[in-house]
């Protein structure tokens, strides 16, 4: 890489400064070369190939199913795009859980194979000998509290978590266990708006919200989301651009009709 591409380049230590300045961080997923290239032309500070690619890629009802390998084939296409953003990949659900050894094993792969820059788990306390030791490694890494899919099977649902006092003070507790353990950065997913502004303010490392209201560091939406892909997923935190379903619905239905129509390809376009 040459020096003017990397001086562009964002690092842990550039959002820990954004948090300090009080500018908001911007993250979004992306999953694919295609993708990142753009959302990373656009400008976003971080790109998480987020295992929500078992869900929006591979059309899975959780985000349990994606494996290490193929985490590590979105990835490896989406830093091959990115020249500015920071990418964080997920650990996927299996790779790191209760073995502190298996987790080091995965983040290794994850960063020598797809060239991440950073690596994101589910969980606080719990989790806490597996940050220790990919830390001490040299791998940046992530925390996820709140609503963390991996384990929707023991939450039963997706509905807000922490409402109670119980659930918010071991939430809080598990964000400053990650904080010093050394994690760069928490995602805080859908929870009361009030509590993850307490745990940003709590806090000095980066917090990134997605259904955790604005009083964080930064926000974080799945992109096929936001650009109105999937239709079918509409909660009251997201907020969608585009329409794309409909747009590309729309250019399929038109190209079906002109091959119907015998209309292309034109005189012009052929040899
Ligand atoms: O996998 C993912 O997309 C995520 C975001 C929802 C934060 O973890």
């Amino acid at each position: 890489m040459s020096i003017s591409k990397e001086a562009k380049r964002i690092t842990t230590h550039i959002l820990q400064e954004m948090k300090l300045k009080g500018e908001k961080i911007s993250m979004l997923t992306a999953y694919d070369y295609s993708m990142a290239k753009i959302v990373d032309c656009a400008g976003i500070d971080v790109i998480l190939v987020g295992d929500s690619a078992s869900n929006v890629m591979a059309g899975h009802e959780t985000t349990l199913p994606i494996t290490l390998d193929q985490m590590i084939y979105h990835a490896s296409s989406v830093v091959r795009a990115v020249e500015h953003a920071l990418v964080v990949v997920d650990l996927p659900f299996g790779a790191y859980q209760g073995n502190s050894k298996l987790a080091l094993a995965s983040a290794i792969q994850i960063m020598k194979e797809a060239g991440a820059h950073a690596v994101k788990m589910e969980g606080g306390k719990e989790i806490r000998e597996s940050v220790d030791r990919i830390l001490s490694a040299g791998i940046p890494v992530m925390g996820h509290l709140g609503l963390t899919p991996q384990s929707i099977y023991k939450f039963g649902t997706y509905v807000v978590r922490a409402k109670e006092d119980e659930e918010a003070k071991r939430l809080i507790e598990d964000a400053q266990i990650l904080e010093e353990a050394g994690c760069f950065g928490i995602v805080l997913e859908k929870i009361p708006a009030t509590l993850a502004k307490k745990v940003a303010e709590t806090v000095r490392i980066p917090v990134i919200g997605i259904g955790a209201g604005n009083g964080v560091d930064g926000q974080v939406l799945v992109l096929h989301d936001l650009l109105g892909i999937t239709i079918e997923f509409s909660p009251r935190f997201l907020r969608r651009y585009h329409n794309l379903h409909k747009e590309i619905k729309g250019a399929v239905k038109r190209y079906i009709h002109d091959v119907k129509m015998k209309d292309f390809p034109s005189d012009k376009e052929q040899y």
